[in-house]
């Protein structure tokens, strides 16, 4: 399981990294000078042409969550002196702070009304290396240990797989179980909706699993055929047919996406009996200014609470669901 200290530590530092670069951007916009005097959220449109007033919204929440600004009367003003730290928080790497960045400076095209796709809105290198970052390792291993999906066997959907680093963990997991060579029968799949992405994870498979496992290339080659199965596909629109899974898993994927519609394909594609589980950073946890970043992508929706998930998955149809804190692993049968 995920331990409190990991958590606390990761959202310390990256709320204050996340913070900055949002303020930055608006600082760079004029919003603090301008908010010396009370402002409605119209003025604050009108002044920068903004059409986007539901995401402005959203980004004037996000400063009133942490005092950064205040609200009275329908009035927006700063709560004082602007400070910006560069923080670099310990759990990240450049990469990850690069497409941050990245996505925080298309605040005001957002605003706007000019949207990243998904797969354009990062820059595939960074994207590539950041998945590589301990943290997202951490999420995977607590939501397997919780899933508790080892003994488990049939078809198996890793949704949005992107370089495949995390498909490798899992086919790694499966092969120490003896799943490749025994009775015990476990077919992988993955899709994502970047086929940059499955192309980095295709070509780079047999390498990562190596890594991994220690193995010689030609012990490695026996195995090419039990290799996962990757396609182009979106959480919201799975490409296969209906039943067709006996376990689904998505980790970091649903607040990109509409999370109601990826949980309803999710019910579609697995088996009467069959698990869905994954991670995805809930609300209150979740950060508020990365929600701002997230939600530059078109379609993205964003964070949300375990309520609304919950609610979700009920009108889903599925038979149970738990879950684990403070990062939020879910699993759930249908
Ligand atoms: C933060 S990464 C997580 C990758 C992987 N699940 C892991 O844990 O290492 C998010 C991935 O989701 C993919 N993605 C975003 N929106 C998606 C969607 N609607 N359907 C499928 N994949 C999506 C992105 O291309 C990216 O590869």
């Amino acid at each position: 399981m995920l331990k409190l200290g990991f958590a606390s530590k990761l959202s310390k530092e990256t709320n204050l990294f996340y913070k900055n670069i949002v303020v930055e951007v608006l600082q760079r916009e004029g919003w603090f000078s301008f908010l010396e005097e009370p402002r409605s959220l119209e003025d604050i449109a009108n002044k920068f042409d903004y059409t986007d007033k539901d995401y402005l919204k959203e980004i004037l929440d996000a400063l009133l969550s942490d005092d950064t600004i205040t609200f009275k009367e329908d009035r927006y003003k700063t709560n004082g002196a602007i400070d910006i730290v560069d923080v670099k928080p310990q759990i990240f790497n450049e990469s990850i702070m690069d497409y941050s960045r990245g996505y925080a400076k298309s605040i005001p095209e957002r605003l706007r009304g000019k949207y990243h796709l998904v797969t354009t809105g990062y820059n595939l290198f960074n994207m590539d290396d950041a998945l590589s970052l301990q943290m997202y390792k951490t999420m995977r291993r607590s939501a397997f240990a919780f899933g508790n999906v080892v003994n488990l066997k049939g078809k198996f959907l890793d949704i949005g797989c992107g370089n495949g680093i995390g498909t490798a963990d899992i086919w790694t997991l499966y092969f120490e179980n003896n799943y490749f060579n025994h009775h015990k029968q476990i077919e992988i799949y993955g899709i994502d909706v970047n086929s940059d992405m499955l192309k980095i994870a295709e070509e780079e498979f047999p390498l990562k699993i190596k890594n991994i496992l220690s193995l010689s290339n030609e012990a490695i080659k026996q195995y090419e055929g039990k290799f996962p199965k990757l396609k182009e596909g979106t959480a919201i629109e799975i490409p296969f047919e209906d039943n067709y899974f006996d376990i689904v898993y998505i980790s970091q994927v649903l607040h990109w996406t509409d999370p109601r519609k990826a949980i309803k394909e999710m019910y579609r594609v697995v088996k009467p009996g069959g698990i869905v589980f994954g991670t995805s950073i809930l609300r209150p946890m979740a950060n508020e200014y990365l929600h701002v970043n997230m939600k530059t992508v078109q379609g993205a929706h964003g964070f949300f609470t375990k309520k609304e998930m919950k609610t979700w998955i009920k009108e889903a149809g599925f038979k149970e669901m738990s879950f684990s804190t403070p990062l939020t692993i879910f699993k759930l049968v249908k």
